[in-house]
């Protein structure tokens, strides 16, 4: 006789789109939930974002992408355009591109929360991205436990998955503060092997997920973006 526990429901998924990743953890992340994406500069947070979203423009999913860096469009556009799976037309209705700058000048956490949460009550998204969220600590030293805290909690109500892309300086592993707060930490890690420099992708953290560990060399490429290669499996 089989024994059914009522408390156990499948957690929805959505594929990040990123090859080799959804593989480690069950298919894609948990929908909803909210996802640290962490490395040092250039490991390929933002090239990580930019795949999830286009994963799910490709499959009619509405996407919302903020930047901290008030970078216009057509600024991240011309990195960005150069990966396959980037289609810049995604960015005419799939994908909403928001600049928070502003609202970063104005020093005023509560504002800043408050113009998160009107653009997605109107743009409605299934992926949501901030690209980096880590800006936010360096701009309002005080509130920013306080505002992650407020921030995750209300992303967590919204019917999205969330990834904020977290920078971090060599030898720091990922942001704490950013880290207590989230669903699901994936480490984008850069290092020193033989004279050359490597890149690893490691899921340290992901709730309700059977994931992989350790560290796992990726590939950025034109073609693909990311790859996570399948040679450690
Ligand atoms: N076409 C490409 N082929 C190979 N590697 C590439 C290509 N395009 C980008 N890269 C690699 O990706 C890195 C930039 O990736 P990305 O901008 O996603 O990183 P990031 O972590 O967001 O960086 P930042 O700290 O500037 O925000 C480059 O430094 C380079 O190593
Ligand atoms: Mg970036």
């Amino acid at each position: 006789m089989s024994v059914e526990d009522p408390e156990r429901n499948d957690l929805l998924r959505i594929p990040t789109g990123i090859p080799g990743l959804d593989e480690m953890i069950e298919t894609g992340f948990p929908f909803p939930s909210v996802v640290l994406v962490s490395g040092t500069a250039g490991t390929g947070k933002t090239t990580f974002a930019l795949r999830f979203l286009c994963e799910g423009a490709g499959r009619g999913e509405q996407g919302l992408y903020f930047t901290t860096l008030s970078e216009p469009t057509h600024w991240m556009l011309r990195f960005s355009s150069q990966f396959d799976f980037m289609r810049p037309e995604y960015f005419d209705d799939h994908i909403v591109y928001e600049d928070l700058g502003a609202h970063l000048r104005n020093g005023d956490p509560d504002g800043l929360l408050e113009a998160i949460e009107s653009r997605i009550a109107e743009v409605v998204p299934q992926r949501i991205v901030i690209d980096p969220i880590t800006v936010v600590g360096d701009m309002f030293r005080e509130g920013y436990r306080q505002f992650l805290f407020d921030l995750t909690n209300r992303l967590k109500n919204w019917n999205a998955t969330t990834v904020l892309t977290g920078e971090v300086r060599p030898g720091e592993v990922y942001p704490p503060e950013v880290s207590y707060a989230v669903d699901g930490i994936i480490l984008l890690h850069l290092m020193e092997e033989h004279g050359a420099r490597r890149k690893y992708l490691e899921v340290l953290k992901m709730r309700g997920t059977n994931h992989l560990t350790g560290r796992h060399s990726i590939d950025i490429s034109r073609q693909e973006g990311i790859v996570v290669l399948k040679a450690r499996f």
